[in-house]
């Protein structure tokens, strides 16, 4: 069987078709803000958040970051030529990530346990809460469910924002006020204030790191599912766009949607995100050997394997002489050439996808037509940085390129240092 063969059987092709799943995007947006029950796999969420005010300076702010891995806390404030400046930081496991299961309780005990030190600082705290959370006009926000195999199940349908506070309560008598924000939302809020001299027409945030998303900045005429809003206005949109389904899954996919908790949940995300590209790597490596692509020593062992980190994939299909598991298999020329052969197109899928989803945020947004005002895209994320094989952030970009060059859209990619925590502290000081 030729790789051709095999990737054809399996359902897989790296070729993304630009221009059919940008429509499919569109359309599942417009679904997605329409004032209908929404069928779409896009949950549209808006984050209320009125990019209009100023940004107090010098005026501390808690921030706490719950990303998919780790959970930051911080205080931070703005010197008086915008600077961020970030004190008191401190990194922890995200709680529920650990292999253990979390009833709600402990859950938001223990983040007011990492808020403790730092709650004499401020009154507000800056909430990046980096999972599906629909968000109220007070920026408490609910979750809708977890990503990322969180695992603290009763956490969902609860509101995070007031429970961490009342936990916080409890322990110390001291109440603070979150602001609940999505990362994509915080990022993108920290390209505006990183961007003010270049006079972009707008934004977007995109992240691509354990899990991946983006927020982009919609006309509110355009959001039916908020009655009562300034049709003159615009808002800051939570597109939630890992969990689009308008992509056909190869059976890659399905053997790793089937070893996880949540199947059928995230599914653009597990095709591109730093969680789950190692694991897919393994398992269309273990039918390959099953198909006997590779020598019988290589496939048995293969085979054996029970996990593949996405940092050793990476490296790998990069470099196939690299120290790590991969040089621990009884590999012929052959089969490295082979396993190469097959991983660097997932990587090439990955960065196909990556491009759409950015593009569709850039489109959507209406903006760019002037090469004086682009649109300004700011990225975050170990995974999109990271990432080495198949040229990934250089193959985004080209994405980029062919999808918006032609339609006469400028716009520019930029990284702000730690642009969550910046972007939080933004929003808990203006709302
Ligand atoms: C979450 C999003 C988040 C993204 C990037 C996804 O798993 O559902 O809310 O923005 O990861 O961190």
């Amino acid at each position: 069987m030729t790789i051709q063969e095999f990737f054809s059987k399996y359902h897989f092709s790296a070729n993304v078709d630009f221009e059919a799943l940008l429509k499919t995007f569109d359309r599942q947006m417009d679904i997605g803000l329409s004032a209908e029950p929404s069928p779409s796999s896009l949950a549209m969420l808006p984050s209320y958040i009125d990019t209009s005010r100023k940004v107090p300076p010098e005026t501390p702010i808690i921030v706490l970051d719950a990303g998919g891995t780790n959970l930051r806390v911080a205080v931070v404030w703005f010197d008086r030529n915008g600077k961020a400046r970030i004190e008191d930081f401190r990194k922890y496991a995200m709680p529920g990530t650990q292999g253990e299961s979390l009833s709600a309780e402990v859950f938001f005990d223990t983040f007011a346990g990492f808020l403790e030190p730092v709650c004499q600082r401020s009154e507000g705290v800056g909430f990046c809460f980096s999972y599906p959370t629909e968000i109220y006009p007070d920026l408490d926000g609910r979750l809708i469910r977890w990503s990322k195999q969180v695992d603290a199940p009763a956490v969902v349908g609860k509101r995070v924002g007031s429970c961490i506070a009342e936990a916080l309560e409890k322990r110390t008598g001291r109440r603070l006020k979150l602001r609940v924000l999505n990362d994509t939302t915080a990022t993108l809020l920290a390209g505006m204030a990183a961007g003010m001299s270049r006079q972009y027409s707008s934004y977007v945030g995109f992240i691509l790191g354990t899990g991946t998303n983006i927020a982009y900045i919609e006309r509110n005429a355009r959001i039916a599912k908020v009655p009562g809003l300034n049709p003159e206005g615009s808002m800051i949109i939570n597109v939630e766009s890992g969990c689009f389904d308008g992509y056909d899954r190869s059976e890659f996919d399905y053997d790793v949607a089937r070893a996880l908790r949540d199947p059928d949940e995230g599914i653009y995300e597990k095709m591109i995100s730093g969680a789950y590209i190692g694991t897919t790597g393994l398992m269309m490596l273990r039918r390959a050997a099953q198909e006997g692509l590779f020598s019988k020593p290589c496939a048995d062992a293969l085979l054996a394997w029970k996990e593949l980190r996405t940092i050793d994939f990476d490296n790998f299909t990069h470099n196939p002489y690299i120290a790590g598991p991969f040089a621990d298999l009884p590999m012929t020329e052959e089969d490295r050439r082979t396993a190469q052969a097959l991983s660097e197109p997932l990587f090439i899928r990955a960065a196909g996808l990556t491009s759409v989803n950015i593009a569709q945020a850039v489109i959507r947004c209406g903006e760019g037509h002037d090469p004086l005002h682009p649109v300004c895209v700011t990225i975050d994320g170990s995974t999109y940085y990271k990432t080495v094989s198949a040229m990934f952030k250089s193959r985004v970009e080209e994405g980029l390129r062919t999808i918006l060059e032609p339609r006469g859209i400028f716009f520019d990619t930029i990284s702000v240092d730690d642009a969550p925590m910046v972007g939080s502290a933004i929003a808990g000081l203006i709302a």
